[in-house]
């Protein structure tokens, strides 16, 4: 059998969000005998249904529903944008309906990540919109404690709803030291949770 795995699915433009997610995955393989499946999703075009390639130019591959279907859990990631999360993300999830009517995800441990250029730009908003359809499937959302010492220092991102990064007017910072140990964190607790939850 297949080992169990959490599926680490984002979208990024500009690879801020995929750095965090690949922080998360290391979180998630600290954890014995549960990997981590990175998959992101195609870019939306705005004036046609334009075919992507089958195959992403750089990053992860993209996302099948059977990705989503098989998973132990779910780290979901989106750049801020508007305070939301980006559209190729929702138009991503506005295709599971298949799973939302078999109930596939319910119970299921998930968690929520983001990427802004400034620290008030929204990323509490964007991660709770994330949460929101991830409700509707009635997985259980995990964030992060604050017995993470990094969330009341950290000067950059990392909430209690999930790990964010502040990546600056050109996306140009790297993450800082908190934000990488939250990303593992948050990795970690829910690849920990996965766990505990399929060995029942
Ligand atoms: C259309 C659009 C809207 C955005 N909205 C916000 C915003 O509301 N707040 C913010 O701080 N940054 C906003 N940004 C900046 C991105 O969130 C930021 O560059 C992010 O780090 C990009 O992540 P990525 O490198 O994974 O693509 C926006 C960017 C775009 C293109």
């Amino acid at each position: 059998m297949a080992a169990p795995y959490i599926l680490v699915l984002y979208y990024s433009r500009h690879g801020a969000t995929q750095a965090m997610a690949q922080q998360i995955a290391r979180g998630i393989e600290k954890q014995s005998g549960i990997e981590a499946r990175l998959r992101t999703v195609p870019p939306v075009s705005a004036t046609c249904e334009a075919t992507a390639a089958g195959i992403p130019g750089t990053g992860a591959i993209y996302c099948t529903e059977e990705d989503l279907r098989n998973c132990a859990g779910l780290a979901l990631g989106s750049p801020t944008r508007f305070g939301n999360m980006a559209a190729p993300m929702k138009y991503f999830i506005d295709s599971t309906s298949a799973l939302w009517m078999t109930g596939a995800l319910s119970g299921k441990p998930a968690a929520v990540f983001t990427s802004s250029a400034s620290l008030h730009g929204g990323q509490e908003t964007t991660l709770i919109s994330m949460m929101l359809p991830l409700m509707h499937h009635g997985m259980i959302l995990c964030g992060l404690p604050y017995s993470e010492p990094d969330l009341t220092s950290t000067r950059s991102g990392g909430t209690p709803y999930g790990p964010s990064h502040v990546a600056g007017e050109k996306s140009q910072a790297p993450l800082t030291e908190e934000e990488k140990r939250l990303c593992q964190a948050q990795g970690l607790r829910l690849a920990s949770i996965a766990t505990k939850l399929t060995s029942e």
